[in-house]
């Protein structure tokens, strides 16, 4: 057996697929580095680990983002590290207060947002498209969301960062402890004045139904509320950022298609679907086994870190048909890659209408987009998308 492949190494970074489909080929199920978290990159078998919650446990996501030195970590009480049946009861609390309805409040908002960003890039100048355009979307839903000051935006980069990594900090770091936990009551602060703000002077928001929701009359918790509102700061921000900014590459390099969904824009939800196929921002997702267990012929021990690889299963030959292929007009939507199972994205609909937004905005003032620089990807085993993309934007 040869050295195990490292997720993290630069050139599987910049183009991971055609590893993982030697891993399809040759062993669908085995350990990877770094950490030695056993890969699974087959569709059949990422579906088996994401639909047995209580044999693929989401302590591995627990594990991940509550480390002891953090002792009041910021997940700790959010649905995405439990299973069943405490996840079913959070889940069932936040569901109606992150429904439908609140898409259709804030779609006309998020119009205004994605046009009035776009009004600012000028043509002809190369921009990071990430900091002009891909990011401050985002930000901006998320913080509207959560009922924060326009104010504090600036912080919320930090904030992704400090809480996100909280895995990969060094067992001596100290000092990165001490930043990540300045970080933790610093957000946790300015959460808990909106939570305050809401009991006094309920509205019609998000943060005002989910103080209000009851199942079988109970609340959620103090500590359940903080805990999701910082899960959703998280779980809503970088993801769209990526998806925005692999749409935007995708785009680059297939012109005919940015030509085609100019000229009909009713094909840009299909276009989205097919990004998240092809580029899905989250690769993997993080389970523990709670005994041993089969996969694919290969027996994994109880407490093995199981990593579903949702960015190969959504290359698998045996469920799509030329696979690496971008190819709009494949049968959609393509759900897989905000997970499966009790833990599907919550904010699926909501990243789908942002994405959608923010690309009909970008198409309606330019004809192209011109890549000019390098892209340098981020360093996370678990989502994957570029740090900068340096484009010129050709008006039309
Ligand atoms: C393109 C953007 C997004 C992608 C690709 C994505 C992907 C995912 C995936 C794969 C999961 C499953 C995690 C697991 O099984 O452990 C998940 C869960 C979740 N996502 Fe997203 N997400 C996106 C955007 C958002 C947004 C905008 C929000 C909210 C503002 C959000 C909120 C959540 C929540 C609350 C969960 C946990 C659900 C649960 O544990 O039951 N996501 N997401």
């Amino acid at each position: 057996m040869g050295p195990r492949l490292n997720l993290l190494a630069p050139e599987v970074r910049a183009n991971p697929y055609p590893y993982y489909a030697e891993l399809r080929r040759t062993s669908p199920v085995c350990q990877v580095a770094p950490g030695d978290v056993w890969a699974v990159t087959r569709y059949d078998d990422v579906i088996t680990v994401l639909k047995n919650p209580l044999l693929y446990s989401s302590e591995g996501m627990r594990r991940a983002t509550c480390p002891a030195w953090l002792e009041d970590a910021p997940f700790a009480h959010s649905m995405v590290v439990h299973d069943p049946p405490v996840h079913g009861r959070l889940r069932a609390l936040v569901n109606r207060a992150f429904g439908p309805m609140v898409l259709n409040r804030l779609e006309p908002w998020v119009r205004e947002q994605a046009e009035s960003l776009a009004a600012r890039l000028t043509a002809g100048q190369t921009v990071d498209l990430i900091e002009a355009f891909n990011r401050p979307l985002p930000v901006r839903v998320i913080r509207e969301l959560l009922g924060l000051e326009p104010s504090l935006e600036p912080l919320f980069p930090r904030w992704a960062d400090d809480l996100t990594s909280t895995s990969s900090v060094a067992p001596g770091d100290l000092a990165r402890m001490e930043e990540i936990r300045f970080t933790v009551r610093e957000a946790r602060r300015h959460l808990s004045a909106v939570l305050e703000r809401r009991r006094l002077c309920p509205g019609q928001d998000m943060v005002s139904e989910l103080i209000a929701a009851r199942v079988e009359g109970e609340a959620l918790t103090d500590a359940e509320l903080l805990g999701f509102l910082l899960m959703l700061l998280i779980a809503g921000m970088e993801t769209t950022i990526h998806l925005l900014s692999h749409s935007a590459r995708l785009l680059m390099e297939h012109p005919e298609v940015l030509k085609r969904v100019r000229a009909d824009r009713s094909l840009v939800p299909q276009l989205v679907e097919e990004v998240l196929r092809c580029e899905p921002p989250v690769h993997g997702i993080l389970r523990v086994t709670t005994s041993e267990t089969e996969l694919s012929g290969v027996w994994l021990p109880a407490g093995a870190w199981v990593m579903a690889m949702l960015a190969s299963a959504n290359r698998d030959e045996s469920h799509f048909p030329d696979a690496d292929r971008f190819d709009i007009d494949r049968p959609g939507p393509q759900n897989l890659p905000f997970g499966f199972g009790i833990h599907f994205c919550l904010g699926a609909p909501l990243a789908r209408l942002e994405v959608r937004l923010g690309l009909e905005a970008l198409l309606s003032r330019f004809s192209a987009i011109v890549p000019r620089g390098p892209v340098t990807w981020n360093h996370s085993l678990s989502v994957r998308g570029p740090r900068s993309l340096p484009v010129e934007l050709v008006a039309g």
